[in-house]
């Protein structure tokens, strides 16, 4: 039976009278509460605009699809994160081309980045091509000649990216950066060595996608948020979100006459709840005392399995401030077992962890073998997640030492 889960959502009496209020009041979709998380959100992290939706899946479609990614391109991205990202591009009709992660932070490579941009696509046009990998069975599939019209980066487990480094590399290119901050809300990011931090959202690139699933700091059971210093993006994502409506419901409901709405552009409904925007607003509130609790679990477990010579702690650059969403450690050469059978070890023990990041290159839908992914692959089989949630004690922390030590001592006899 396990004891100590994985992940739990640090829900209480606040977001159960928030919701109840909500329901009580017979507006439950989008409205008010909305309205009022959107604005307490962009106020969290420090962005002008911030567009509430149903999950990040539907705010990265949104997303890329506003800042111009189009049928046939090419969105370059990273294969090691959960299959959404991959799948978002997909959504806006384009294909990902996948860049390898830095084993230490398991974020996109930088210079692995530019090195792809540089040799992998061409420019013609004033516009930047990928090229046709030389064999159709390569398995990129559709990848051929697609226009290169954004990088997708990904703040994996809550982890900043080297942002510095890629948006001067984006820069260069020409290309307008989508930030998948799925898992980072609360992470915070230094572009100046450390002088001054800026929360992710703020945003660095052109737009920050955010999701409230339960496994995030911040859960309203599921729902996402797009955050932007550009009004043009969020009034696209506003019209995009509510099925290219001109009107919203809550100026139907506050105007004085008859309102006869247009639909401007072809939409999706991707509406977040007035219930799931109480929960977030309840959950915002608490923000300060989640992170702090999540940075006291990094203390302990570097407290506690520092001594654990085949465990790799995760690394913290000098830019970044993680959220610690998830807790992955790489179980290194030496160990005394696979991670595979460490896994089920501590399964058996009564303590839950998980895989590391998924590849997407390694599913069905993404064949992608013409791109060198050997870090990403890497990581996929050394790392496993170890709990993290609110509250997780010393004790249990302790609990999960011991059983490593003797899992690892078994091992070696
Ligand atoms: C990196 C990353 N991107 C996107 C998503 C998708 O988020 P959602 O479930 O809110 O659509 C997730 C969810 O786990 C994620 O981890």
């Amino acid at each position: 039976m396990i004891k100590i889960p994985i992940a739990r959502p640090f829900l209480g009496e606040e977001e159960a009278r928030a919701a109840a209020g909500v329901i009580m009041s017979g507006w439950v979709t989008q409205g008010p509460k909305v309205r009022e998380f959107e604005e307490a959100f962009a106020s969290y992290v420090g962005s002008r605009h911030a567009c509430a939706v149903s999950s990040c899946t539907t705010a990265l479609h949104l997303a890329l699809k506003v800042v111009g990614v189009g049928p046939g391109d090419i969105v370059v991205t990273v294969s090691h994160s959960f299959i959404a990202t991959a799948n978002s591009v997909r959504h806006a009709g384009a294909e990902p081309a996948f860049v390898d992660i830095d084993p230490l932070t398991y974020n996109m490579r930088p210079d692995g980045l530019e090195k792809f941009l540089r040799t992998r696509c061409r420019a013609r046009g004033g516009r930047l091509y990928f090229e046709k990998p030389a064999k159709p069975e390569s398995g990129c599939p559709g990848a051929g000649q697609g226009r290169v019209s954004a990088i997708l980066a990904v703040h994996q487990m809550g982890m900043p990216c080297d942002m510095k480094s890629i948006l001067a590399i984006a820069k260069r290119f020409g290309l307008p950066v989508v930030e998948d901050a799925a898992c980072a809300a609360g992470s915070e990011l230094s572009l100046d060595g450390g002088r001054t931090w800026k929360k992710i959202g703020a945003p660095h690139g052109a737009v920050a996608c955010f999701s409230f699933h339960p496994r995030k700091v911040l859960t309203t059971g599921d729902g996402g948020m797009l955050t932007t210093n550009k009004a043009g993006y969020d009034r696209k994502f506003r019209l995009l979100r509510q099925h290219g409506m001109s009107v919203t419901d809550l100026e139907r409901h506050a105007a004085k006459k008859v309102i006869f709405e247009r639909y401007q552009v072809t939409g999706y409904n991707y509406r977040m709840t007035d219930i799931q925007a109480a929960v977030g607003i309840e959950q915002l509130k608490k923000m300060d005392r989640m992170i702090e609790d999540r940075e006291r679990i990094d203390g302990l477990y570097r407290k506690h399995l520092s001594g654990i010579s085949w465990l790799g702690l995760p690394y913290r650059p000098d830019y970044a401030r993680a959220n610690w969403q998830s807790y992955p450690v790489r179980v290194l050469k030496g160990s005394p077992g696979s991670r595979d059978r460490l896994m089920q070890s501590l399964f058996e023990g009564g303590i839950a962890t998980k895989p590391g990041i998924m590849n997407a290159h390694a599913e069905r839908p993404y064949p992608a073998r013409v791109f060198d992914l050997e870090e990403s692959e890497r990581a996929r089989k050394e790392v496993m997640l170890l709990p993290v949630y609110h509250g997780l004690a010393e004790a249990d922390i302790k609990f999960i030492a011991k059983m490593l030590v003797k899992v690892g001592t078994a091992g070696k006899s």
